[in-house]
């Protein structure tokens, strides 16, 4: 019996890693689309509040339906409630901050594109083994440090190599003379034609006369963008972390940790959305802007959430920050493969780099003294 419990966990975990890696790719894209696109925005605090609001429904089902009978899982709803509120009270600490953290990162990708995006983000490796080690009191090994250097930089120059390929600059001119006139002036993608080009051509700082149809790139705000993230960076570690100890420091089920944890997090992003956005609420409603692309970002974060759980139950969260560094190595072979674009020397430099982290940090545990001295005597 101990065995199958064994090969299920095993099981589990690597299904959770690979699920996170999808994840994490069609959100960083969806969410790069909903937020740019040239149309009414919707408010990101009311966003992160259904997704709190998802994660709640969803730890709700899935905790009934894995509880043992309906009255252990009233008996654990009775606990979480009532009995031991003040244990649920200790998981407010991860609920505010995942819930900032999901807001912050709407505020990296608007400001962003996605592969700088991802790879700012990446800072949450560093800050999760800091973490680690300073809450959880696990130790690294010198080369285990090493491993997580190596691990940043070839994440960096995997994403360098893949927006090399695909830069684009500025202004593009297509070959097409349509002159339906489409300017935009909110952030993002926007198409202009030539009725307009003078003015246009003088205000975007072009000197060629804007003659055919252009496709006009307009950046956000780049350090306001990279600001979010590094809060969103240290935030993720710190959660990640302090959500592992709480899930391996007891017996409370997982999904009821997910329950306790979903809870606390729908108040704090109601108080969110009326902090920031109460007066937008009032003037044009809670679901302004909101469409399926919005929805499905919603949905896909909250995924998010509970996979993340899964992972740092039945792994780490270190060993989550590598999976997700390999998703990033695959996804980009991957559109290799899609777009037939060809791999160049620096891609495949950083994806040897992560690649040769996996092993180092593998094979090179932190070992405590009378460890390493009954090796050196055998
Ligand atoms: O912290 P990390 O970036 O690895 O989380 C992955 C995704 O899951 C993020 O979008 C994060 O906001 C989301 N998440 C969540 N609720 C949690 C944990 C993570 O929405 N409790």
């Amino acid at each position: 019996n101990s065995t199958s419990k064994l090969k299920f966990g095993i099981l589990i975990k690597y299904i959770s890693l690979v699920t996170l890696v999808i994840q994490m790719t069609s959100q960083v894209l969806l969410m790069r689309y909903a937020t740019t696109r040239d149309q009414p925005q919707f408010l990101k605090t009311v966003a992160v509040f259904f997704n709190e609001l998802v994660k709640l429904v969803a730890a709700f089902l899935i905790f009934f339906l894995t509880a043992d009978s309906v009255s252990s899982a009233l008996q654990g709803l009775k606990y979480c409630y009532w009995t031991n509120i003040i244990d649920t009270l200790k998981v407010g600490v991860p609920a505010f901050i995942y819930t900032i953290q999901n807001f912050l990162l709407y505020i990296g990708i608007e400001n962003l594109d996605a592969g700088t995006y991802m790879v700012i983000y990446q800072l949450k490796i560093l800050t999760t083994a800091l973490f680690t080690v300073m809450l959880l009191k696990r130790r690294l090994s010198i080369l285990q440090w090493l491993a997580l250097g190596i691990l940043i930089a070839g994440v960096v120059i995997v994403e360098y190599s893949a927006r090399k390929n695909s830069s684009s600059p500025t202004i593009i001119p297509t070959n097409s003379t349509l002159f339906s006139a489409n300017v935009s002036n909110s952030s993002g993608e926007f198409f202009f034609n030539s009725n307009v080009t003078e003015n246009l051509a003088e205000i975007l700082n072009v000197t060629e006369p804007i003659t055919t149809q252009h496709r006009v790139m307009k950046s956000g705000n780049p350090i306001l963008g990279f600001v979010a993230l590094l809060v969103a960076s240290f935030l993720s570690g710190f959660a990640g972390v302090y959500f592992e100890k709480i899930l391996k420091g007891s017996d409370v089920s997982l999904w009821l940790r997910n329950v306790q944890l979903a809870s606390l997090s729908l108040p704090i992003g109601f108080g969110v959305i009326m902090f920031n956005d109460g007066q937008a609420v009032y003037n044009k409603g809670l679901m302004q802007g909101f469409d399926w692309a919005v929805w499905g970002v919603v949905f896909i974060q909250a995924l998010g959430g509970l996979v993340v759980a899964v992972v740092i139950k039945y792994a780490d969260n270190i060993l989550k920050a590598f999976a997700t560094s390999i998703g990033i190595v695959l996804s980009t072979v991957a559109s290799i493969f899609l777009f037939s674009v060809y791999p160049r020397l620096l891609f495949i430099l950083g994806a040897a780099l992560v690649i040769l982290a996996v092993f180092v940090y593998g094979i090179f545990p932190y070992k405590p003294n009378y460890a390493r001295h009954q090796d050196e005597e055998s």
